[in-house]
């Protein structure tokens, strides 16, 4: 299949396509997404087909707003958990889990009773849904496995050839995925932590919990690996010269050169490939999916990204970067 990139003020041939039950690949606040129309079951099946994704993961439907929100929940859905968070967090990087509307295909929730529901902020994103009038369901734009796509580039390299359009967006700001909360249980569950800090939501709702380890997979999409590079991973929880210097005596010395992906300031030894995470934490996580993805193509023997926080941003990146040949030291 031909491929063909489309600028931000081209969007009429992808609102076609989508309306045709064609995907599309397009940017988000977050990352790239890969869109299908949300409630034609075909359009969403094609989206499994092309990432190579298992049937066992269900998708978020993308929305304008709350109002959107209720159209996909089943009658009295909404419960006040969900219309906080949405009001305190909509348009941004959050999604809710509610009961499904029947009208919503299985294809969307994989058999769930539930359905997982974003409203982005992304300008382009946005024109979409309207253009459509309808939901997008839409997971990350990369292929199943591989590190999420936060610039046009990484959503090319993945996607060209397998889908009409992608549409360039330039490089998402957010930089790591929503965080999804389950308002079905008492008191909400965080099944993945991401743009919306654990204590941001907390603020909102007060108590919050997580899935049980060893329970049943709440999020079936946390049970399969991603975010995963080709090399082996090291995460350091650290941020500064002394900490990479004592790494390279200890953990990193079977290895040979390390790509460093850190924040400003940390000095790299001399001919070792680096990526700046820049400045601060927000910065940090626009950066890391891209950082990933160029360092797992140099020729070091292993990757070390030095992130100094657990909490906020840094806790959605440790979570989710669940590749088997990752170690946090
Ligand atoms: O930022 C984002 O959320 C991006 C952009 C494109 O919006 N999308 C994204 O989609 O990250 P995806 O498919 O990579 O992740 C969706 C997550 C998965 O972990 C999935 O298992 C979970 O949401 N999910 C979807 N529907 C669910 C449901 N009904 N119950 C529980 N978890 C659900
Ligand atoms: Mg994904």
């Amino acid at each position: 299949m031909k491929t063909v990139r489309l600028g931000a003020d081209e969007l009429a041939p992808a609102i076609e396509a989508l309306a045709r039950g064609e995907l599309v690949a397009f940017p988000t606040e977050t990352v790239y997404g890969l869109g299908a129309h949300g409630l034609k079951a075909s359009a969403v099946s094609r989206i499994f087909a092309v990432k190579g994704r298992p049937q066992d993961n269900p998708l978020i439907l993308h929305v304008l707003d709350q109002e959107g929100l209720e159209r996909l929940a089943s009658p009295g859905g909404v419960n006040r958990w969900a219309l906080s968070l949405t009001e305190a967090f909509w348009p941004g990087p959050l999604t809710v889990v509610v009961p499904a509307a029947s009208e919503v295909p299985r294809e969307v929730t994989a058999g769930l009773t539930t359905v997982a529901v974003r409203a982005p902020s992304h300008p382009i994103a946005r024109a979409l849904i309207a253009g459509i009038a309808a939901p997008i369901a839409a997971p990350s734009a990369n292929l199943s496995g591989r590190p999420s796509p936060t610039a046009f580039s990484a959503a090319w390299e993945d996607l060209a050839g397998r889908v009409p359009y992608i549409i360039d967006g330039g490089r998402c700001e957010v930089g790591v995925e929503s965080t999804v909360v389950d308002c079905t249980t008492s008191p909400v569950t965080i099944l993945r932590p991401g743009g919306i800090s654990v204590e941001m939501v907390a603020s909102v709702v007060g108590e919050v919990q997580f899935p049980r380890p060893g329970g049943p997979a709440r999020s079936p999409g946390m049970k399969y690996r991603h975010y995963a590079p080709q090399k082996e991973l090291i995460w350091l929880v650290a941020a500064d010269s002394g900490s990479l210097a004592q790494a390279r005596r200890g953990v990193l010395s079977p290895y040979g050169r390390a790509a460093v992906i850190a924040p400003d300031g940390v000095s790299v030894p001399e001919g070792w490939p680096a990526y700046s995470l820049g400045p601060d934490e927000a910065s940090a996580a626009r950066e890391l999916f891209e950082a990933i993805r160029q360092m797992d193509q140099t020729d070091a023997d292993v990757i070390v990204v030095m992130w100094a926080s657990e909490r906020g941003l840094g806790r959605a990146w440790l979570v989710n970067t669940t590749t088997d040949r990752k170690s946090v030291v």
